[in-house]
């Protein structure tokens, strides 16, 4: 994010002796400043300040990340997966966010994957790009090295590449933490065009900085009641060589000989974030308003919408639900969230669904929903959308979870 955060212990000018405070009489020791930045040198970037080498690596292993391989959408189908059947109940109290997430949807841009979990997760980072986690039920703590973040439903949580954060649900089993994992190739960002050319949100952008939360830091290992030399495993996702089929996507383990949360201040404009979706503000319009119009993020390739509870369309005649459309750029992934997704009547679509619906290949409501739309003027729908601009294929758990039936949902003699 563009707009400058200062947290903690730092000095007066960058790139200059900060120091422990002194003991007996002696000079305290430095701390070691590092650079967090994006794009080399040329984009966002935060200075933190560690106790300890950011750089020190104890010892190391292979991290087995799990199947990553996907498989191409041929033949040609819109596909209903049900993420909800992947965990049952008893696999829960053994899942973490990090480890246990299973692969949907994926391309060389940006891999969906869906987790339900229970257990705290390992410390981790990604090493290839940031990542967008939506919490679709439960709750969380999410500890990073910039501070802590308590998320809950509807919070989209933005974590930049490179951060070593962990995961611990702090909701009940009966209510475990569920999440949509989408992790890009690249940065996610607010959409340039709600931006001003120094990095504002603009005026007619569906939210403004007051809806981020940032995170309430620093966060010291004793913070969280941890001993700040407890030797400490770090898993992380990077590019290594794996199998294509996988993107070429490794983990390897890096064990620290302190705790990771040895960061005493920070600033800049590089760091984790929230938003919640129930803080976007919809743009509605007398007839049927785009996807881009409910846009909220976007990365290389792909963006992230959302359709969110909202009046809908009022010129007399407006038909509410959108018409057929045939993104010929993209494919189009729509998680179902909360409420009645009015367009989807008849499909099997339920809450906790997600439909694919690919380049080359209409779309649009199922038989009668554009007649039973008619006259209505609000919409209680919650879903997220990303739009990806090459090819999705299926993961593993995508292909566990396909309904096989939902590209014959607009069959109007079936549904007559
Ligand atoms: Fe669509």
């Amino acid at each position: 994010m563009a707009h400058y955060q200062a947290m903690g212990s730092i000095p007066p000018k960058r790139h200059t002796q900060h120091r422990r405070p002194a003991r007996r009489g002696r000079v305290g020791e430095l701390y070691y400043e590092e650079l967090m930045g994006e794009e080399g040198f040329s984009s966002d970037s935060s200075l933190l300040y560690h106790r300890n080498i950011p750089s020190t690596v104890a010892e190391y292993r292979e991290w087995s990340i799990g199947d990553l391989s996907t498989t191409a959408n041929h033949p040609l189908l819109p596909r209903h997966l049900k993420p909800h059947d992947l965990f049952p109940a008893k696999t829960v109290k053994d899942t973490d966010v990090v480890t246990g997430r299973r692969l949907l949807l994926g391309n060389g841009d940006v891999r969906l994957s869906y987790a339900v979990a229970a257990k705290p997760s390992p410390w981790y980072r990604n090493g290839i790009g940031d990542e967008c986690v939506y919490v679709e039920r439960g709750s969380a703590r999410v500890e990073t090295v910039f501070g802590a973040f308590e998320v809950g439903e509807g919070d989209y949580v933005i974590i930049p590449r490179a951060t070593t954060h962990r995961w611990i649900p702090t909701s009940s089993a009966r209510n475990p933490l569920r999440t949509i994992c989408i992790e890009a190739s690249s940065h996610i960002a607010p959409p340039k065009r709600y931006l001003s050319k120094y990095g504002q949100l603009l005026e007619h952008s569906p939210y403004c900085e007051r809806d981020l939360r940032v995170p309430q830091g620093p966060l010291l290992a004793e913070d969280v009641g941890e001993k700040p030399d407890a030797e400490t495993e770090v898993f992380i996702k990077h590019r290594g060589g794996g199998p294509a089929s996988s993107g070429g996507i490794v983990g390897t383990v890096h064990v620290l000989p302190f705790h990771p949360l040895d960061v005493v201040g920070w600033d800049g404009c590089l760091y984790p974030y929230v938003f919640n979706v129930r803080d976007y503000e919809p743009i509605t319009g007398r007839i049927h308003q785009p996807p881009p119009a409910h846009q909220v993020f976007e990365g290389w390739n792909f963006v992230i919408c959302n359709f969110v509870p909202r009046k809908v369309d009022y010129h007399p005649l407006a038909i509410p639900v959108p018409y057929y459309h045939s993104n010929v750029d993209s494919d189009e992934v729509m998680f179902y969230v909360d409420g009645d997704y009015e367009a989807r009547k008849g499909s099997g679509i339920a809450k906790g669904s997600i439909s694919l619906h690919p380049g080359g290949h209409a779309h649009g409501p199922q038989p009668g929903a554009a007649e039973a739309s008619l006259g209505k003027e609000y919409f209680d729908e919650l879903a997220v959308m990303v739009d990806t601009f090459r090819p999705l294929e299926l993961g593993e758990a995508g292909r566990a979870c396909d309904d096989g039936l939902y590209a014959g949902t607009w069959n109007a003699a079936r549904n007559r």
